[in-house]
């Protein structure tokens, strides 16, 4: 596993948001974690970055204990979150954006622009607007880019947090196909939070239910989309 995660127990004051929680991501691998309104979700990302202290528990990575890493030494590891909201600088351009999201870049200018240069081929709407400023771009753009600046520091382990969060249905598949693109062709590993349940079965291979702070089901994407229980609760009743 390139991420581990051994009963992990993270509460805010006296309220456990995870308890004992356990789930793991190969290298590789795209892994979906959904769940409902304040089951976890978010609090298990901030914790695999280093925002968020546990209670107990363990948390590896590539073998190495993250709870002994400083939260930029976990990025420098190569653990890249795109957190809820995006978190873009509005008065830079989308080309500075990206390249203050390089970790890389300030070591190795030209491994920077090659970078850039990856990023705008990926999201082509990215370099049509590459001087224009982060704070004018549309919401669909804003994560894209957001998506990108993760994506300069060449993470090997991708985790988002609902990107598509406010993004209209197209806009929805077309982030999510970046995502499959990434994964395939890339061979990414990616860690994605989701309430849009039944698009990201589709693209993932495996998932997570969360259920106030402990993992509910989990299986191939395959299997969640027929689980009566994830139908029930996640999918409605088109299935
Ligand atoms: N800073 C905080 N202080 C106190 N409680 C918090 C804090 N952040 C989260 N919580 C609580 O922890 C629980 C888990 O929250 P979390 O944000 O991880 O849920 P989530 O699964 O990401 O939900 P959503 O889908 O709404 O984003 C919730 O009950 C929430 O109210
Ligand atoms: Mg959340």
């Amino acid at each position: 596993m390139l991420l581990e995660i051994k009963d992990l127990t993270v509460a805010y004051g006296g309220a456990k948001a995870l308890d004992n929680l356990n789930l793991g991501v190969d290298q590789g691998e795209f892994v979906v974690l959904l769940g409902a309104n304040g089951a976890g979700k978010t609090t298990t990302l901030r914790a695999i970055s280093g925002l968020l202290k546990p209670v107990h528990g363990h948390i590896l990575f590539d073998g190495k204990d993250l709870l002994k890493t400083q939260s930029f030494r976990r990025s420098e590891l190569g653990i890249a979150h795109v957190p809820e909201g995006r978190q873009i600088f509005p008065d830079h351009t989308v080309a500075e954006n990206l390249q203050l999201g390089g970790y890389t870049a300030r070591k190795d200018l030209a491994k920077s622009n090659a970078a850039l240069e990856e990023i705008f081929q990926l999201f082509p709407r990215l370099a049509e607007r590459r001087d224009q400023k982060g704070g004018t771009l549309s919401g669909g753009e804003a994560q894209m880019l957001a998506v990108g600046r993760a994506l300069m520091g060449q993470p090997r382990l991708l985790m988002l947090d609902e990107p598509s969060l406010g993004l209209a249905p197209r806009l929805v598949i077309e982030m999510f196909g970046y995502l499959k693109r990434l994964h395939k062709e890339k061979g990414l590993t990616i860690l994605l939070v989701e309430q849009q349940a039944r698009l990201a079965l589709q693209i993932s291979q495996r998932g997570y239910v969360l259920e106030r702070g402990v993992v509910a089901i989990s299986g191939t994407s395959e299997s969640l989309k027929d689980d009566p229980a994830v139908v029930a609760a996640y999918l409605g009743h088109a299935g």
